[in-house]
């Protein structure tokens, strides 16, 4: 009884402190302990971007099933799931239960997805509620920017990114079910200048938020084009390098 109480005490500040960056050994173990990791992208086939995936309205988990079932029958192992911060604000609960739901359809199918939390290409306007139809024979053409320019370059509005940050990466901490969260998906892909400035001021605190809920599973971020060929690449990639606990790279 003494020890059980002893060890409650013992763990119990460990919940309140940010963890570290994994190091190179961290990393290695990790890594060693998966099953081959193998996929693609995944969005519901009926969805034309992550709001109209992951809203209530559209969700679709019978088509997730058949989808991530022939995903399986190929022999994938993991997808990477886009999230959005939109879908979050509407409806925190109601998200965060589909996420779970998600992640039980996954596990049936053998497959730990890789889940995204932002992303900054393609429309910068994003809105909740109902989707634009998508434009026949334009790549993408529904396929929203999170959190989008307005919120990115409005300080006021990151402290709801924050609550987005660690209430999901936080609820998900220690679920098994997870492979790793890609923090922000290619962070200067298509911003101005103006942009690139804000990021830079976000993308460490993005970091920080979810390290501070003490993650179980690595946290990455995948750069856009190649610096990080030519040495130790630019500010943006630097900061993806530094704070990312395993490297992923985007070509
Ligand atoms: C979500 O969608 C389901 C099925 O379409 C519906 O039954 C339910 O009432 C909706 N929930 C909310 C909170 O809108
Ligand atoms: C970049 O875009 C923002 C709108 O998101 C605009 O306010 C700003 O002036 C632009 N900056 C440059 C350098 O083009
Ligand atoms: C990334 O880490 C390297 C090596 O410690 C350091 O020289 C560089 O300044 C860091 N870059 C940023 C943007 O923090």
């Amino acid at each position: 009884m003494l020890s059980l109480i002893f060890s409650f005490l013992f763990l119990f500040p460990c919940a309140v402190y940010s963890r570290d960056r994994w190091t190179e050994a961290q990393a290695t173990t990790w890594f060693q302990s998966q099953t081959y990791i193998m996929g693609s992208q995944y969005i519901t086939s009926d969805a034309g971007n992550q709001l109209e995936m992951f809203q209530n309205d559209t969700w679709n988990p019978t088509l997730i099933d058949q989808e991530l079932g022939l995903a399986e029958s190929l022999g994938m192992t993991t997808m990477r799931i886009f999230l959005h911060d939109l879908a979050y604000l509407q409806d925190p609960t109601g998200f965060k239960s589909r996420v779970d739901a998600l992640l039980t359809i996954c596990a049936k199918h053998g497959i730990k997805p890789l889940l995204t939390i932002f992303d900054s290409c393609w429309n910068a306007y994003p809105k909740a509620g109902k989707q634009p139809e998508p434009r026949t024979g334009v790549m993408l053409s529904a396929w929203v920017q999170s959190p989008g320019v307005i919120a990115l370059l409005d300080q006021t509005q990151w402290p709801r990114l924050q609550t987005y940050v660690t209430d999901v990466v936080g609820t998900f901490a220690n679920d098994a079910r997870v492979l790793g969260w890609d923090l922000w998906n290619e962070p200067d892909n298509s911003y101005n200048s103006t942009q690139v400035a804000a990021l830079v001021q976000l993308l460490p605190q993005v970091f920080d938020w979810a390290r501070s809920v003490n993650p179980t599973q690595p946290l990455t971020s995948g750069p856009f084009g190649t610096d990080y060929l030519n040495g130790i690449g630019g500010q943006v990639t630097q900061i993806q390098m530094n704070n990312s606990d395993v490297l992923s790279f985007h070509k």
